[in-house]
């Protein structure tokens, strides 16, 4: 029987709407990223991880990442460490997370030489250390996001993934390609299927996800509880919809300029008009893409200095987006309905 997408589900006790979760991305994952995936249909959104030192040591743009919005809920927020972040772990909690979700996955040598992200993977003794000290430390659900493995073909989440489930964990989503692959290959949601067999809780499946096809293709050969989406989802919240509501969707050039200008003016309250800046200049190639512009369009955006200015050529090129980026804006809840943490310093939020 296909998998109904639209079915709740729930991790601990948070009911989560949809079986969509919008993945975790680092330099993508922002608040105004996280509030267009609930609104396109993910039922679960994650910040980008965040440095459980960082927020320790109330770093300053650390802080900035635990931002969370009355629209966001149900919200992860992903810290990664090896320290066992029990306190940044209630910092989060406090911040408004629903849950807290644990980075075992990541492949970058600045996090991994810290013992941390899928560091963790080859020392399962200390995986489950920080997996108990920090589901001790708080009451929300606490989960885990992993590879297969460092190594290419490892199997080593099969017998991570009972261990930590054992340590607490309230759930776990699988990337089912190696560290060492990066994103090289293909997700390999064979072993998905198998860590399914082996546990208890819902797992989540990240991997090559665009598509409704594809998503309910994976949901059905792993037994999963719901599909995470990640690159498919740049710039192209559309992706999200289809996958929801099962129609294939090409938005009009005056939706998509509406969307990235909405998205601007977020980033900038959020990051701040310089930040924002450089921050952007990605989200134009993803937006504009996809044959929905001409492509000497994102080089004249990608030159211009001021965000401003590329929301001035926007509404010139799509004057029918005018409109759009009302309806949108009077939908969004204001910044006072925000939950920022008590100690936050006014700085990170000057933008408004
Ligand atoms: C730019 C980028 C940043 C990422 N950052 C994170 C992160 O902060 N935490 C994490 O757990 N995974 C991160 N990932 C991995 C994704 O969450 C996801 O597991 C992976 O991209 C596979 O899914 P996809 O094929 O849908 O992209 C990142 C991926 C990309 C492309």
């Amino acid at each position: 029987m296909p998998v109904n997408l639209q079915q709740p589900w729930s991790i601990g006790g948070v009911e989560v709407p949809t079986r969509i979760v919008l993945a975790p991305m680092a330099g993508v994952s922002i608040q105004a990223f996280r509030r267009q995936g609930r609104r396109f249909g993910a039922g679960l959104v994650c910040s980008e991880m965040v440095s459980a030192a960082g927020i320790e040591h109330r770093n300053e743009r650390t802080f900035g990442y635990l931002r969370v919005a009355a629209d966001e809920h149900p919200l992860a927020i992903q810290i990664f460490g090896a320290d066992p972040p029990a306190m940044a772990a209630r910092m989060v909690e406090a911040a408004g997370a629903d849950i807290v979700d644990m980075n075992f996955g990541c492949p970058v040598r600045k996090v991994t030489k810290t013992g941390a992200g899928a560091h963790l993977m080859e020392d399962p003794a200390l995986a489950c250390r920080v997996m108990e000290a920090v589901a001790g430390a708080v009451d929300v659900p606490v989960t885990v996001k992993m590879r297969r493995g460092v190594a290419n073909g490892s199997r080593a989440c099969l017998e991570l993934g009972p261990q930590l489930v054992g340590a607490g964990a309230a759930a776990l989503t699988l990337h089912p390609r190696s560290a060492q692959q990066m994103y090289t290959g293909e997700a390999d949601h064979a072993v998905t299927a198998e860590l399914v067999e082996r546990v208890g809780v819902p797992v989540i499946a990240s991997g090559d996800i665009t598509s409704r096809t594809q998503a309910l293709a994976v949901l059905e050969q792993t037994g999963a509880a719901a599909v995470m989406v990640a690159r498919g989802a740049q710039g192209n919240p559309w992706a999200l919809r289809e996958i929801a509501e099962g129609e294939a969707f090409r938005p009009a050039r005056e939706e998509v300029a509406a969307e990235l200008v909405v998205f601007i003016r977020e980033a900038v309250r959020e990051l701040g008009e310089q930040r924002a800046v450089g921050f952007l200049k990605k989200f134009y190639g993803w937006y504009l893409g996809h044959g929905r512009f001409p492509k000497p369009f994102k080089q004249e955006l990608v030159q211009l200095r001021t965000t401003e200015e590329v929301v001035t050529r926007l509404f010139a090129a799509a004057p029918g987006a005018a409109p759009i980026v009302e309806r949108l804006e009077a939908e969004l809840p204001t910044a006072e309905d925000e939950v920022l943490l008590d100690a936050l310093p006014i700085s990170v939020y000057g933008g408004g």
